[in-house]
C-alpha cells in the first residue's frame, strides 16, 4: 500500500555535505504552524480550529479547579526538588493504574512508568520495539496524527500503511483494516487510537474493537494503543475498554497515555507508557531497556504536571471534582458536535463522532479561502478542533463552512 507524504525533514544525500550549514531546511510540523499563523492574524474575530487543546464556552482554555488546589497544595507542601530518579514519581503511575487498565489494574504483567507527555510514551515505546524487533513493520491506518510517522521514523520502523477511513462516507474503513491486519506478519506492530480518533474523531464501535481485537491476538500482532484523550469521548472506562479488550486477548500490548488534555496541562506534559509482556519478569526486563532509553534522551520526566495528578489521585475528594470538571468538557464537546450536525445534513456524522476532532468536507483551496476571507484557521486536512470556538462564534463557523462547501 502507498505511503502517504509525510511531514518530516528531506534528508541529506550530498554525501559532500559536512557542517551545519549545510543543513537542508526543515518543513516546519503542520500544526504547530498552526499556532503561530493563527496568532498572527490581527483581525479580531479570527476563530482558531487548529490546534487540539479544549476550550470552553467563552473560548478560554482555563487551569481546572481542582488542578489550581492541587497546585496550591504542592506548593504549600512540596519540601524538595532534588531527583526523583529516571522513572519520574511512581506513585503518578501507580495511581494512575486503575484509570489507564480497569480491571487489569492488578495484573503484575503489566508496568507503567511516567513520560513527557504521549509523545515521550510514544517515541519510548518505539523505540524499544525496534530494539526487541527492527524488523517489525508498523501497520499506520490513514489519515492519523501528523507527528505518528515521524515518531516511527525516527527509529527507523518500516511504516505500512492502509486507508483507515472513508471521507466520503464519513465512516470507517473497517474492512480494508482487518484485510491488512490479516496480510501483516506475527510481530508486526499495529498502531491504534484508544479513542477520540486524531484527526477523524471516528472510533470502532464496541462490535469492531472486538472483531479487530481477535485478528490481532490470532495473528500474533503487536498492539501498541495510543490513548491520547480518555474521558472527552464517552468517559473514562468507556473510552479505556478498546484498550482492556486487547489486554485481555493479548500476552503483549503497549500504551501511550497522556493526561495532558484530561487534565488540562497541555505544556506540563504528562504521560505515561504501559506495557503489558507475558511473565512478571519478561515486563521488568523489557522497563528496564525504556528506563535506560529515557535516561539516553531526557533523563527525568518534568515533574510538575505529575506532581499535582498525583495529589488529585491519592485524595478521593479531588478526584470527584476532576471527574466533574472532566465531564463537563466531555459535555461540551458532545454539545458542540451536535450543534454543528444540526446545520447541514452533510455535516450529520459530525455529530456521531468522538473527541476534539473531525474533518471536515473540504479541499487544501477551500480551507486555505476559509482562513483568508473569514479567519478561520484550520489544518490543511480540514481537520478542525470542534470545541476551539466560542459558543458566540459557532453560528459564524459553520455558516462559512457550508458556504465554503457550496462555492
Ligand atoms: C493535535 O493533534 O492538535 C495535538 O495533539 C497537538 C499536537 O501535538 O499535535
Amino acid at each position: 500500500m502507498t505511503r502517504e507524504a509525510a511531514n518530516r525533514p528531506v534528508m541529506l544525500t550530498d554525501t559532500k555535505a559536512r557542517g551545519l550549514a549545510d543543513l537542508p531546511p526543515v518543513q516546519s510540523d503542520s500544526l504547530l504552524a498552526l499556532i503561530a499563523l493563527a496568532a498572527a492574524d490581527p483581525r479580531a474575530d479570527k476563530i482558531d480550529v487548529g490546534v487540539g487543546v479544549f476550550r470552553d464556552g467563552a473560548g478560554n482554555t482555563p487551569i481546572l479547579k481542582v488542578m489550581k488546589q492541587a497546585e496550591q497544595r504542592l506548593l504549600d507542601t512540596q519540601v524538595t526538588k532534588a531527583y526523583l530518579g529516571g522513572a519520574g514519581d511512581k506513585k503518578y503511575a501507580e495511581l494512575l493504574r486503575p484509570t489507564v487498565l480497569g480491571e487489569h489494574a492488578a495484573d503484575a504483567r503489566i508496568a507503567g512508568v511516567q513520560t513527557p507527555g504521549g509523545c515521550g510514551a510514544l517515541r519510548l515505546g518505539f523505540q524499544l520495539i525496534a530494539r526487541a524487533n527492527p524488523k517489525a513493520r508498523v501497520l499506520l491506518g490513514t489519515p492519523t496524527w501528523p507527528n505518528h510517522a515521524p515518531i516511527i521514523d525516527g527509529v527507523a520502523l518500516e511504516i505500512v500503511e492502509y486507508p483507515y477511513y472513508d471521507r466520503s462516507s464519513g465512516a470507517i474503513s473497517f474492512a480494508k483494516m482487518l484485510e491488512a491486519l490479516e496480510a501483516a506478519a506475527p510481530g508486526d506492530v499495529v498502531l491504534l487510537h484508544g479513542c477520540c480518533h486524531n484527526p477523524t474523531g471516528a472510533d470502532l464501535s464496541d462490535d469492531q474493537w472486538e472483531q479487530m481485537t481477535q485478528v490481532v491476538a490470532r495473528r500474533g500482532l503487536l498492539p501498541f494503543v495510543d490513548i491520547a484523550y480518555q474521558g472527552f469521548g464517552r468517559g473514562l472506562d468507556e473510552d479505556g475498554r478498546g484498550l482492556r479488550g486487547l489486554l485481555t486477548a493479548c500476552d503483549e500490548v503497549i500504551a501511550a497515555h497522556s493526561c495532558d488534555k484530561n487534565f488540562s496541562v497541555y505544556r506540563d506534559r504528562v504521560g505515561s507508557l504501559w506495557l503489558k509482556t507475558a511473565s512478571e519478569e519478561s515486563t521488568r526486563t523489557a522497563m528496564a531497556h525504556v528506563l535506560q532509553d529515557a535516561r539516553e534522551m531526557w533523563s527525568m520526566p518534568p515533574d510538575h504536571g505529575a506532581a499535582c495528578i498525583h495529589i488529585i489521585l491519592d485524595d478521593s475528594e479531588l478526584r470527584a471534582r476532576w471527574l466533574v470538571e472532566l465531564a463537563a468538557m466531555r459535555e461540551r464537546i458532545n454539545a458542540v458536535r451536535r450543534r454543528i450536525a444540526s446545520f447541514d445534513p452533510r455535516l450529520d456524522y459530525i455529530g456521531r463522532q468522538f473527541g476534539m476532532f473531525s474533518l471536515l468536507p473540504l479541499s487544501r483551496d477551500q480551507v486555505l479561502k476559509l482562513r483568508e476571507d473569514h479567519s478561520i484557521y484550520m489544518a490543511d486536512s480540514g481537520r478542525f478542533n470542534v470545541v476551539g470556538m466560542a459558543d458566540g462564534d459557532i453560528d459564524r463557523f459553520t455558516a462559512a463552512v457550508v458556504d465554503a462547501m457550496d462555492g
